[in-house]
């Protein structure tokens, strides 16, 4: 990995050097396996001359990147806060104005919970050419890795994708967003579990309605338990739910293929001799 350190005066006397005009561009990294990446998404990695990255992206994911690409970690690490996000704007654009190819690579899609937007828009306001590449969001991974449809018809006629962690601590509107034929995938929930479960509590959902926790989806050590309304909180301790993980909430939540972890890989995958069936997991 090349951590070099560039000041903006010499990004600037490069830019007039070779007069080329810079781009950023933010790519969708996917939930974690490398081979879940757009071709376009692996295209502006090859051809990166900079890629700003974060704690969500895996290695293997950055092993495409141009080897002569300056790589700049912006993510948090244990111990250490994330760099400010407008530092991490502002760094972007002086590579961009200096004539660089620029990659902002962000886990699962870039407008989903990744503030893409917001760099988008301060990017573009400054005069910068800004492409975006979409990704594999978590949610939809998590669930495809698990066989686990979303909207699996006459279980569930919408889904819903909610953040359970916003900016002041609080956690954002539930009601109406569980019901019967309705389901909820929560991201960056995990911590407020007991929150979640009170407001969906006090809304009238069921006690029973099942719930996925789906922790480090398409990753080796990916891992799926299936609990309840009830029972959530106490499994995500019981089991030491780690993050990134998410919270699927509702009838489609009981749903899932049993042998995900012993399937070869989908390339060797033989014709199934049999059509298969969805374990349908009790909830206790
Ligand atoms: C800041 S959000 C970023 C979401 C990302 N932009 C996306 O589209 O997937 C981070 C949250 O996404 C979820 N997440 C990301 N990757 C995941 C994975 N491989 N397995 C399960 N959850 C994941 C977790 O809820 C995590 O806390």
């Amino acid at each position: 990995m090349n951590a070099i350190q560039i000041s903006n005066t010499d990004l600037v006397q490069i830019s007039e050097a070779n007069g080329r005009v810079g781009s950023v561009s933010l790519v969708g990294a996917g939930p974690g396996a490398a081979d879940l990446l757009t071709i376009r998404a692996v295209k502006a990695l090859e051809h990166a001359d900079a890629v700003y990255y974060d704690s969500l992206v895996d290695d293997s994911v950055l092993a495409f990147v141009n080897p002569k690409a300056r790589q700049i970690f912006v993510g948090k690490r244990k111990g250490f806060s994330a760099m400010p996000q407008q530092v991490i704007q502002d760094k972007m654009r002086d590579d961009a104005l200096a004539g660089n190819q620029v990659v902002r690579l962000k886990g699962g899609d870039p407008f989903i919970f990744g503030r893409g937007g917001e760099e988008l828009s301060d990017l573009r306001s400054q005069g910068i050419l800004v492409k975006v590449i979409p990704g594999i969001t978590a949610a939809i991974a998590a669930a495809a890795e698990h066989g686990m449809p979303l909207t699996h018809r006459d279980v569930a006629t919408s889904v819903t994708f909610v953040t359970g962690h916003t900016l002041d601590g609080t956690i954002p509107e539930l009601d109406g967003l569980v019901s019967s034929k309705r389901t909820l995938v929560i991201y960056m929930g995990v911590s407020n579990a007991g929150k979640i479960v009170d407001q969906l509590r006090g809304g009238g959902v069921s006690e029973s309605t099942p719930v996925a926790v789906i922790e480090r989806a398409t990753l080796p050590d990916q891992r799926l338990i299936h609990t309840t309304l009830a029972a959530l909180v106490a499994d995500i301790d019981l089991h030491d739910v780690v993050t990134p993980a998410l919270l699927v909430v509702g009838n489609v939540a009981a749903l899932s293929l049993p042998d995900v972890d012993t399937l070869p890989p989908v390339h060797t995958i033989p014709e199934p001799s049999a059509p298969f069936a969805w374990v349908h997991h009790a909830m206790g």
